[in-house]
């Protein structure tokens, strides 16, 4: 593209304001990818090059692998995300195209959820507002839809990176104990900061009464949580997952929550997103939600601009401010 050449990139999914005037200030061509195109690489491939597309604007459900990526021409896939699994690093990197996400503008927002859902699935806060407006609540009962505390218990951090120390900071509002694993040792100031204890993953399950999941998904750790680990974890214990639903195995865990292995689930990920296994759907003890962890007005807002602008910076030549693959530039690439 020469320095001339209006930008052209190619829109997976409508963004939020201040986006939209980000990218018509740059003067760049938008093409928007078509509502009713399906999300296969094939779809999007064919989309990226029959407009000559230099980028992507994509989003967690978009397929973005080699496919895509091999595609003349292709500069940058900016994605609207924090996490990034959706796009195949490797072969991007292979292909020269620098890939972008979105870190540090959702972390309290998603934590906020993190806890929503560790207080909802604890405290049954979903099944009672189905028990009101079933036309079942007749009256205070002593013993009606009785949780458990949050308050004083210990939460099991899987992961403390941005996300999951954010959580561990709310944690301590809650007088709670914290563990963690990780591949990396907290500094010791953070683990005093945090209150957080660093343990094996075998020791977190067995001790944590709340499990909150803050890991990327990849090889390693997709199926984390499986039958085994499950079977690991107090009855009394809740799993929050508000990283990547492949994290979890999650016929496994529809059928711990059924035979009551553990005492209740709190998800916004799904392995099969967006379906989700039917067994889940039965049963009172999980709360349900649909993928919006990060999804406050200001959040998604910011996240959409920080997108764009890492979009923008990539298709001018430089080196944008959130670039996962600087091998691109730095020129290292076999
Ligand atoms: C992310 O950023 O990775 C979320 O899953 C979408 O907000």
């Amino acid at each position: 593209m020469s320095a001339r050449q209006a930008p052209r990139v190619l829109l997976m999914h409508h963004v939020l304001d201040p986006a939209p005037a980000l990218l018509a200030d740059a003067h760049a061509e938008v093409v928007v990818y078509a509502k009713d195109g399906s999300l296969t690489e094939d779809g999007i491939r064919a989309a990226v090059e029959q407009n000559g597309c230099q980028g992507i604007l994509s989003q967690v459900m978009d397929p973005i692998r080699e496919t895509v990526l091999s595609v003349p021409g292709l500069r940058i896939v900016s994605n609207v995300a924090v996490g990034f699994d959706n796009i195949d690093l490797a072969a991007a990197t292979r292909h020269r195209v620098m890939v972008t996400n979105t870190p540090g503008v959702l972390t309290d927002t998603t934590a906020d959820f993190a806890f929503t859902l560790m207080m909802a699935a604890a405290r049954r806060a979903a099944e009672g507002d189905r028990f009101v407006r079933e036309g079942k609540f007749r009256g205070w009962a002593i013993d009606m839809l009785l949780g458990l505390d949050v308050w004083g218990a210990t939460l099991g951090l899987v992961g403390v990176g941005r996300i999951g120390g954010a959580v561990a900071r709310r944690a301590r509002g809650f007088d709670m104990r914290i563990l963690y694993t990780d591949e990396v040792a907290l500094s010791a100031e953070v683990e005093r900061e945090l209150g957080a204890t660093r343990v094996d993953l075998t020791t977190l399950l067995h001790e944590a009464d709340f499990v909150s999941l803050h890991v990327p998904l990849t090889a390693q750790t997709r199926h984390l949580i499986s039958a085994d680990q499950l079977a690991q974890m107090k009855p009394t214990a809740v799993l929050v997952n508000t990283s990547r639903g492949p994290v979890v195995d999650e016929a496994s865990l529809a059928e711990a929550l059924r035979r009551r292995v553990i005492f209740a689930a709190g998800l916004d990920v799904f392995e099969h997103e967006p379906d989700v296994d039917p067994a889940l759907l039965e049963l009172d003890n999980v709360v349900l939600a649909p993928h919006i962890a990060s999804g406050s007005v200001r959040t998604r807002s910011e996240m959409s601009a920080m997108a764009v602008r890492n979009l923008l910076v990539g298709l001018r030549g430089e080196r944008p401010p959130n670039l996962l693959n600087p091998e691109v530039l730095d020129g290292v690439v076999p």
